[in-house]
This record gives structure tokens, C-alpha cells and sequence, in this order.
């Protein structure tokens, strides 16, 4: 294993890998993993890469935490398909879609998932609690099953049906709560000392952004080390499109990738959109959004712990933040269905939306190679298509 540390992303305080950790505990922001990157570099190759069979994101293991000896948690996540669009996007010449829906559980959680269970499970965690909007929360929950571990977990009442009875078939304890993630946060914060829980809320353990990473190394490979010029990611958290850019950082360490990046483009519902506010405003930290609503559950999150992270990249990369609102999300939805053959989560249908909406503005051009993530598959929020909707 090449893990070295653990290093805090606002005061670069170092921290040994080996004790089960949340945040910074001197300053109570994200803890990043940091890697010997030129012993990695010894070790493997982008060519050695190619040859390799496994297809799960484990194939990147020299990138990863956990021992080299310890068996990861896994039920094959990863190695989800790059599809060029067909019919969407007209006047664009090159648009992509990484459909995350092909993962187990059916969303990008499962890569976060795999990695920070593995972790927990090796460091000792025996039972683990998450704030979830629904997706995580069914990927917690299987892959805590599938590591012989407990998971307690905590939704909003008002989550899609699916998730809810994911988790429970999945063997989770679920409580609802009336409020939003921010409120599911604040109740496991309270108790997770006195019931021995380890709290696996994003960003405030360091292994799920490890996990969502290897989206930024699975797409630098299927592009041939060539990354696009645009990526358009729904965010909630936050946690995708940061493990993608510190993806990309390390494999310009190695020298995989060259220094260029692609614009990053943050997609949020007009009815909880944080980060588009703080950007436009100029701000580093996003303020609370007030009576955060969307059917995008994954994106009704209203603070945000890497927010600071999220905004750097946007602007560093050239990139923005674009709100889509709900009415234009499910439209999107059967859009997209039908001009491609993917039933995508509304969270994605906002990036096909926002993707209209940049290239009208001429923010993407026509020749630009631009990559949309569809983070989640439409089947989980079959309540926002109604019974015998239109
Ligand atoms: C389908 C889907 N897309 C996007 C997100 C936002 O993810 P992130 O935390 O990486 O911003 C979520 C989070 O719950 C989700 O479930
Ligand atoms: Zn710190």
C-alpha cells in the first residue's frame, strides 16, 4: 500500500492513516489521503494498467487505501460505460455520458461505499451510521452487509420509497426523520458516542472521496488519457467532483495525464443550489440554502462540508455553476429515455439540461468534448413520474 498520511484540506495538519478518523480534529474540515506518488509511479504504469483483467475499481489498488494482504469490500463497482450520445445534444459534436446507474445499488455511492467500508472494517468500525439523501444510504447498507458489519441509517421521511425499502431489505436500521440531511447529520452527531457508531457521512471520513476518485482514473482511461474539455456533475455534497480533481492531480504526479483540465461544471436544483449562489457571488464558503427543495434528492443538500473545495475547483478549473429547476428535470428525463435508451436519475437529467443551457449561452462549444455524469437510475424515484403521468 502506498498510503502515506492523512492530510487536512484547510490546515494541512497531518494525521496517521492507522487511527479510525473524521475530520480534522484541530480544525474540523475534510481529511485527505496522500500517497507516496513517485513509489506509485515505480510500481505501476498506464500500460501495466491496460493489461490488467480486474474489473472492478480495485484495478486501481496502488491508488487506493488498504493493505495490500486485506480483501477489499466488494460487489464489483466500477468500470461503468462511457457512452457517446446519439440523438441528444444536436450542434454538439462530441457529448459523452458515464452512466453510474450500472453500479450496484444503481449509483456512483457504491464507489465511495466499497472503498470507506473496506477502511472502516480494517481500522476496527463494527458499526456504521450515514446521513443520507438515499442513494448512499442503500450503497452503506450493502456493503456494510456485505462486510458482516452493522449500518444505521438516516433519511428524511420524505426520500424516494425506493431507497427506504432498499436499505431495509438490505438488512439497515432506518430512521426517518422530518427534516433534511443536515438534520439526519445532527442526529447521529449526538449519539454516535454513546451507541459506538462511526459516523461515514461524505467528507467527514477520509475514504468515500477515495472511492469517487477512481471516476476521474476510469475516465482518463476509457478516454485515453485524454480528458475532455467540459464535465458537467451533479453536486450535493460535493464529493464526486472532488474526487475526481484530486484524480487528476495525482495522475499529472505521475505524469499520466498533462496539465490541462477540463472545465468543471457544478449542477444544482434551482430549489437548493448553495454552490451556484456562492459562485456567482464570489464567495469561498457557501452560506446555508433555506427551505431546500428538489426531487433530486441527491441534491437537496443545503450545507455542504467541502463547499470551499467545490468552489476553488469551479474556478480554478474555468469552469461554473448552473441551477436546473425540477419541472425541466423530469422533462429531461423521458428526453433523454428516449433519444438514448437511458432511464437516468433526475440528478442527471439536470446535467443534460444544464448542457442545453450552457451551450445556448455559448459557455460549450460546438467541437468541445464535453462528459455528462449520470450519477443514478431513474428507477429509484419512480414517485416523481407519477402514477399515469402524462
Ligand atoms: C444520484 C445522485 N447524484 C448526485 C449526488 C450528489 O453527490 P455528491 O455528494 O458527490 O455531490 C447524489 C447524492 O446523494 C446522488 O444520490
Ligand atoms: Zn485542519
Amino acid at each position: 500500500m502506498y498510503l502515506t498520511h492523512l492530510t487536512c484540506t484547510a490546515c494541512a495538519g497531518q494525521y496517521d492513516w492507522r487511527d479510525l478518523q473524521n475530520v480534522c480534529p484541530a480544525c474540523q474540515k475534510p481529511l485527505f489521503p496522500t500517497y507516496d506518488v513517485v513509489e506509485i509511479g515505480r510500481a505501476l504504469t498506464r500500460d501495466a494498467l491496460s493489461t490488467r483483467c480486474e474489473n472492478s475499481l480495485w484495478r486501481y489498488r496502488e491508488l487506493l487505501p488498504l493493505p495490500a494482504k486485506i480483501e477489499p469490500v466488494t460487489l464489483g463497482e466500477g468500470s461503468t460505460p462511457l457512452l457517446r450520445l446519439t440523438r441528444f445534444g444536436r450542434g454538439l459534436s462530441e457529448v459523452w455520458v458515464k452512466d453510474e446507474s450500472l453500479n450496484p445499488t444503481q449509483s456512483f455511492k457504491a464507489r465511495g461505499m466499497s472503498v470507506a467500508v473496506s477502511m472502516a472494517k480494517f481500522l476496527g468500525a463494527t458499526k456504521l451510521a450515514v446521513p443520507s439523501a438515499g442513494n448512499a444510504g442503500g450503497a452503506l447498507a450493502a456493503y456494510a452487509a456485505r462486510a458482516g458489519l452493522e449500518a444505521h441509517i438516516f433519511m428524511p421521511r420524505d426520500t424516494p420509497r425506493a431507497n427506504i425499502i432498499e436499505c431495509r431489505e438490505l438488512g439497515a436500521r432506518v430512521e426517518l426523520i422530518d427534516g433534511l440531511i443536515t438534520d439526519c447529520g445532527v442526529e447521529i452527531a449526538k449519539r454516535k458516542l454513546a451507541e459506538g457508531w462511526f459516523d461515514m457521512s461524505t467528507l467527514k471520513e477520509p475514504y468515500r472521496v477515495e472511492g469517487k476518485k477512481t471516476l476521474g482514473y476510469e475516465l482518463a482511461e476509457q478516454m485515453k488519457w485524454q480528458l475532455p474539455d467540459v464535465i458537467l456533475y451533479p453536486t450535493g455534497g460535493g464529493t464526486g467532483l472532488i474526487g475526481m480533481w484530486k484524480a487528476f492531480a495525482e495522475m499529472e504526479e505521475l505524469g499520466w495525464i498533462s496539465e490541462m483540465r477540463p472545465r468543471m461544471f457544478s449542477v444544482q436544483a434551482s430549489g437548493c443550489a448553495p454552490i451556484v449562489r456562492a459562485f456567482e457571488a464570489g464567495e469561498a464558503h457557501a452560506n446555508e440554502f433555506g427551505r431546500a427543495h428538489t426531487v433530486a434528492s441527491g441534491l437537496r443538500v443545503p450545507k455542504a462540508i467541502g463547499d470551499f473545495i467545490m468552489l476553488k475547483i469551479l474556478r480554478d478549473s474555468g469552469g461554473g455553476a448552473v441551477a436546473i429547476d425540477d419541472a425541466e428535470m423530469i422533462r429531461t428525463v423521458r428526453e433523454v429515455g428516449s433519444a438514448e435508451g437511458l432511464f437516468i436519475a433526475p440528478e442527471g437529467a439536470a446535467c443534460f439540461a444544464a448542457l442545453t443551457t450552457l451551450a445556448a449561452a455559448g459557455k460549450i462549444g460546438p467541437k468541445e468534448r464535453v462528459v455528462i455524469f449520470n450519477t443514478g437510475s431513474g428507477i429509484k424515484y419512480l414517485e416523481c413520474f407519477g402514477a399515469g403521468a402524462p
